[in-house]
């Protein structure tokens, strides 16, 4: 793997893990940090031998404290809006033709928060703590913030923390769906590497399709959603791990998947 000075590249099995390295600075996302990671995904895209990603923050204290706020000195309007609209972090992950796992292990704000929601699954711990801080800067979520949390926790519950910055805890944050699981901190790592231990050994097209098929839901209406899934369930039909998966029922064994 690469040598990068703002994240560390893991590999664990089949999961790479990606690693936010900035714990003095409560690993804020830095111009550095976007470029890197963006560099990172499109290695671990190539890799066959990893099937899912985990993304975290180094540390005890903080998942990602948001966007590096030392940087918004001097930023214009243009040059913000150039920024996020280029390909960012946050639609790399989104579009990432493997599943991504957040592993929230504290602070998790702002453009972290963003991150998270960019990701296909968000586990936390006990202690993680979230929020969309933009408004006491004066400022709004521009990495998708308004968007992606309105979709997965509803209008009243974004709205009422896109307008007061309001931090709710890892208990809260499961029961507005912002989370799918919280864990003791001692145990967040190993959970998690489970849960995408998991999901590591299933047929990786179909991860793939599976991934397009759920985020096409929040794209579009319902008849081009379903017309969307029927041909992404047809492809399936064109794969080798369909085969292997329909033959291991039937002759009652576990299926070797191989991505083919
Ligand atoms: N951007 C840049 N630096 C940040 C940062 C951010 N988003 N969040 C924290 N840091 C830095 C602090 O400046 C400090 O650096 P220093 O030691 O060189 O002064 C270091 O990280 C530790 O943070 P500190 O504020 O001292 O920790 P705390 O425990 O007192 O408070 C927070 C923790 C998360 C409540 C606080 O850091 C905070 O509010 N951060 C900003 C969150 C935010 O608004 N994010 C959205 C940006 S759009």
């Amino acid at each position: 793997m690469s040598n990068y000075e703002t994240i560390t590249v893991e590999k664990e099995g089949k999961v790479g893990v990606i690693t936010i390295n900035r714990p003095d600075k409560l690993n804020a996302l830095s111009s550095a940090v976007h470029r890197e990671s963006i560099a990172a995904l499109d290695d671990l895209r190539k890799d066959d031998g990893v099937r899912v990603v985990v993304i975290t923050g180094s540390g005890e204290k903080a998942f990602i404290a948001g966007a590096d706020i030392s940087e918004f000195e001097g930023k214009t309007p243009v040059t913000q809006r150039d920024t996020f609209h280029e390909k960012t972090l946050f639609n790399s992950i989104d579009t990432f033709p493997k599943p991504v796992i957040a592993m929230v292990n504290g602070f998790c704000l702002g453009g972290g928060n963003e991150l998270a929601l960019a990701c296909d699954l968000r586990v936390c711990s006990e202690t993680a703590k979230f929020s969309q801080p933009e408004i006491n800067l004066g400022i709004i979520p521009g990495g998708g913030g308004t968007q992606r949390l309105t979709r997965l926790v509803g209008e009243g519950r974004s709205m009422e923390m896109c307008l007061t910055g309001d931090m709710i805890d890892a208990e809260t944050a499961y029961r507005f769906g912002l989370v799918n699981h919280v864990y003791p901190a001692a145990e967040l790592r190993a959970k998690t590497m489970e849960l995408a231990g998991k999901i590591a050994e299933k047929a990786p097209i179909a991860l793939q399709l599976a991934k397009e098929a759920v985020k096409f839901a929040s794209k579009s209406n319902l008849d081009e959603g379903l017309r969307r899934e029927v041909d992404l369930f047809a492809i399936c039909f064109s794969t080798e791990d369909k085969k292997e998966g329909v033959s291991a029922f039937l002759e009652k064994r576990k299926p070797d998947f191989k991505g083919k």
